[in-house]
């Protein structure tokens, strides 16, 4: 099963990729994280990102296709991988369909995750990320079972992302509108897309994800 996540910003796509490859066992492939992990260990893909990132822009094609290019590569995307925040150009959306021709593949869907710019604002304000091992919360959304502890580690540090500062989201929302326009009609050309609302409970959202993974 091959799947694109998709959705702007505090969308909730992070949120759902957890659910999703805990219960199919398939791996994730978030192009955002690929990128934070890069910065976080001051490689050279970390350097070409990271102005980008910090102003909300969106990194340049020809870098992120190369990660992903080298990521589907790998085995273990045989049984199936989930793409997050990939594609997100037409220019990468085309990529996209080139190396999975290469690759004898094919998108069996794509998920679209819909929810009112108001809304984001407020999710990306208030999301925070354990330290150890990336689960993703909401100060009153999606809180910590108990405060100050991970739910899924038992961590106890929690960081907020650079690009979540009010000045940031801003930019990253605009950018991100107007890129996602020609690729949900790309996808839903092809019959792929599938939309959803993702302005309800998060477990009421993942019923609706499994359903169309099942269909
Ligand atoms: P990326 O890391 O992909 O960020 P993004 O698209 O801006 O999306 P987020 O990760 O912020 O949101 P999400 O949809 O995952 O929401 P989450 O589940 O965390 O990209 C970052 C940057 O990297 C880009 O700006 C760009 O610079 C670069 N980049 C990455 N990919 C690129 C590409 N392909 N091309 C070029 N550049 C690229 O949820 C958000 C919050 O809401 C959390 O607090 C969560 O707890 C809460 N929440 C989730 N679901 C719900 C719900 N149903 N109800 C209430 N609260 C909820
Ligand atoms: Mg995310």
């Amino acid at each position: 099963m091959n799947l694109i996540l998709m959705g702007l910003p505090g969308a909730g796509k992070g949120t759902q990729a957890e659910r999703i490859v805990e219960t199919y066992q398939i791996p994730h492939i978030s192009t955002g994280d690929m990128f934070r992990e890069a910065i976080k260990n001051e490689t050279e893909l970390g350097l070409k990102a990271k102005s980008f990132m910090d102003a909300g822009d969106l990194v340049p094609d020809e870098v992120t296709n190369g990660i992903v290019k080298e990521r589907l590569a790998q085995p273990d995307t045989d049984k199936g991988f989930l793409l997050d925040g990939f594609p997100r150009t037409l220019d990468q959306a085309e990529a996209l369909s080139e190396m999975l021709q290469d690759l004898n593949k094919k998108i069996d869907a794509v998920i679209e995750i819909q929810v009112a710019e108001d809304v984001l604002v407020e999710r990306l304000a208030g999301r925070f990320i354990c330290r150890n091992c990336g689960a993703t919360y909401h100060k009153i959304f999606n809180p910590t079972k108990v405060e100050g502890t991970c739910d899924r580690c038992g961590g106890h540090e929690f960081y907020q992302r650079e690009d979540d500062k009010p000045e940031t989201v801003k930019n990253r929302l605009a950018v991100n509108v107007k890129a996602s326009q020609p690729i949900l009609a790309y996808y839903k050309d092809a019959g792929v897309l599938y939309p959803i609302d993702g302005d309800r409970d998060i477990d009421d959202v993942f019923t609706d994800v499994k359903a169309i993974i099942t269909k």
